[in-house]
């Protein structure tokens, strides 16, 4: 069975392109080695990441890795439940930038940080956050 997690966190400053491509470069190779899938998405200070996989492995990138990287902070877990299928099956961490995201999100929400609100925690029980992030980086992949 795969799991799935989501969480939204605050990057420390300054964030900067080398600190972003690190992130990148680790996620892309260690999550290939332990076939994880997911998304990552930065706006406005806030990371919004999708991780699935085996929950082991799912587990162990989130707990053991992610949450004691000193980049970000304030780490707010929104989802976390066995799935049927992957949501992301081809990506080892597909990125969608500030600039995406603000373009792609208008209609639904304005930035990343609408995803802290209490309002959104309580509708991604329902996957909302999940379905969000599915349309925004399938529209981001349309436009490439
Ligand atoms: C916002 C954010 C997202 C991250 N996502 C992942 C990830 O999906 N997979 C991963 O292995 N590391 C991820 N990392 C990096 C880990 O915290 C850690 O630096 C890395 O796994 C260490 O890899 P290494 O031991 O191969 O150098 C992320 C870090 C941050 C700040």
């Amino acid at each position: 069975m795969l799991f799935q997690v989501a969480y939204v966190s605050l990057s420390r400053l300054p964030l900067d392109e080398n600190t972003l491509s690190e992130i990148l470069e680790a996620s892309q190779r260690n999550n290939a080695r332990d076939e994880i899938t997911g998304v990552l998405m930065y706006h406005d200070e806030i990371f919004f990441q999708v991780l699935e996989g085996e929950k082991s492995a799912v587990e162990n990138c989130y707990y053991k890795r992610i949450c004691h990287d000193p980049r970000h902070k304030s780490l707010s877990l929104m989802w976390a439940d066995m799935v049927d299928s992957r949501t992301f099956p081809d990506w080892a961490m597909g990125y969608v930038g500030p600039d995406e995201v603000g373009r792609y999100t208008k209609s639904s929400f304005q930035s990343l940080s609408h995803l802290q609100s209490a309002e959104v925690v309580v509708a991604n029980t329902n996957g909302v956050a999940l379905e969000l992030a599915r349309s925004v980086f399938s529209d981001f992949n349309k436009g490439r």
